[in-house]
């Protein structure tokens, strides 16, 4: 199949909602991802950090907007703040650490100095100097509109962006499961770890919304190694694992357990009380048999959580990964990821759930080195004057759309398999969406 003509004031019709194609150039042109930037990354609310990240009024951490960077910040007053990390006199950068705790950011070129609440606190000269011909009120920090829900902190710059609620919308149901499972919620464990990879950030966003078949093809011997299961019964579940499209392009799989599967395995014993009290029965459902839980929040927030372990004498745990997609480039991105756990969750619980995540998913992670390499095969495969002349297929869908689970407990649409690709597929819908202006 090959792609229709480009036409850059439809960049939407480069993904077709009826038959599942989707025009390789999206994952590799660099007007296409320049127009992302502006039409989705500037439009939409973007994960910053946790909240367990800046605990202490002045604590803060430098992160990015789409292209933009921006500080996440504590302020002195208590609220959570997020400010383009640009000086309003010249536009460097007023902060260049990864984090810390400051009760004022200040710019290395003239010296003006801003508060942790974005106002402006001194100059190079006297602001006498100006003689009252500017308003220095203009000069305060550039502030991003701010939304918190179960500790993740998200902001936008574009005031006409409907309210962070409305934005998460169904996926707020599924987010509870991993963030707001117990009374306290989830902490993050240490600072994000980041690194480079050959692709475009959606071939992420779109895999964790998420993707059953590539698991047996390039995780295969890890998955046998660290889930410790027959690659038969790994097939079994994730064919028979549900795909739930939320809308808004927010996406996620259950694969539950085998037969015989004990349920809360890789849980902390202690906090499933915990769960029980916090989460409803519908969503305890979820939770209790969950073997892997993948989710992305449109664009470029997705989590993975699953159990594993790397030695038969000892039981599986779960790790919990949360990871920002950030573009750098059409075929470039950093990956953002950290790990989490819930608060109440005893410190030795949390010592061997990152150990174990840290082995399997991240930059050393044998997980994530299987997807990073798929993926960079993908952007090299995609790349060439021929090769983005093609189409990707998402025409699983064709054969899904009426394979709905009518019973499913959380909102949203939920399909029988995360083979269907439509989850996948939603994350385009909405990328469509937002393209077409
Ligand atoms: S650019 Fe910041 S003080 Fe001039
Ligand atoms: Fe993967």
């Amino acid at each position: 199949m090959k792609m229709e003509e480009f036409n850059p004031d439809r960049p939407g019709d480069l993904v077709d909602p009826n038959t599942g194609w989707v025009n390789r150039r999206i994952f590799v042109d660099s007007d296409v991802h320049a127009m992302e930037l502006q039409r989705i990354f500037a439009r939409s609310w973007l994960f910053v950090g946790h909240e367990s990240e800046i605990p202490a009024p002045g604590d803060y951490v430098t992160r990015q907007i789409g292209n933009d960077p921006v500080i996440l910040v504590h302020s002195s007053d208590g609220k959570q703040r997020v400010f383009l990390n640009a000086c309003t006199h010249r536009g460097a950068m007023v902060c260049r650490a990864d984090g810390g705790n400051s009760p004022s950011f200040y710019c290395p070129y003239h010296g003006w100095t801003f508060r942790n609440d974005g106002t402006l606190h001194s100059l190079a000269d006297k602001p006498e100097a100006y003689k009252n011909k500017i308003n220095f009120e203009d000069y305060n920090l550039v502030q991003a509109r701010v939304g918190n829900y179960g500790g993740l902190i998200f902001a936008t710059f574009d005031e006409e962006a409907p309210g962070l609620e409305e934005y998460l919308g169904n996926a707020r149901w599924y987010m509870d499961l991993f963030f707001k499972r117990t009374p306290n919620g989830a902490q993050v464990l240490g600072a994000p770890v980041k690194w480079v990879a050959n692709m475009n950030w959606k071939y992420g966003a779109i895999n964790f919304a998420a993707d059953g078949p590539h698991a047996l093809a390039a995780h295969g011997p890890i998955s046998r190694m660290a889930i410790d299961m027959p690659m038969e019964a790994l097939i079994e579940i994730a064919k028979n694992g549900p795909a739930v499209r939320m809308g808004n392009g927010h996406g996620c799989i259950f694969v539950p357990g085998p037969q015989g599967f004990p349920d809360w395995t890789g849980f902390d014993p202690q906090m499933v009380p915990l769960y029980q009290q916090t989460l409803s029965a519908g969503q305890i459902s979820q939770l209790k048999n969950m073997f892997n839980g993948v989710m992305t929040v449109f664009p470029n927030l997705s989590w993975v959580h699953f159990p594993v372990t790397l030695s038969p004498k000892k039981p599986p745990i779960n790790f919990f990964n949360l990871r920002v997609w950030q573009p750098t480039s059409a075929s470039s991105s950093e990956i953002w990821a950290w790990f989490l756990a819930d608060r109440e969750s005893a410190e030795e619980y949390k010592q061997q759930s990152l150990q174990l995540g840290i082995q399997t998913f991240t930059a050393a992670g044998t997980f994530d080195q299987d997807d990073s390499e798929a993926w960079a095969a993908m952007d090299a495969g995609s790349r060439g004057t021929i090769g983005r002349q093609r189409m990707s297929s998402f025409q699983m869908i064709l054969a899904s759309e009426e394979d709905l689970i009518t019973d499913f407990p959380g909102p949203g649409e939920a399909y029988h398999s995360t083979y269907s690709e439509m989850s996948e597929f939603g994350v385009l819908l909405k990328w469509r969406e937002m393209m077409q202006g």
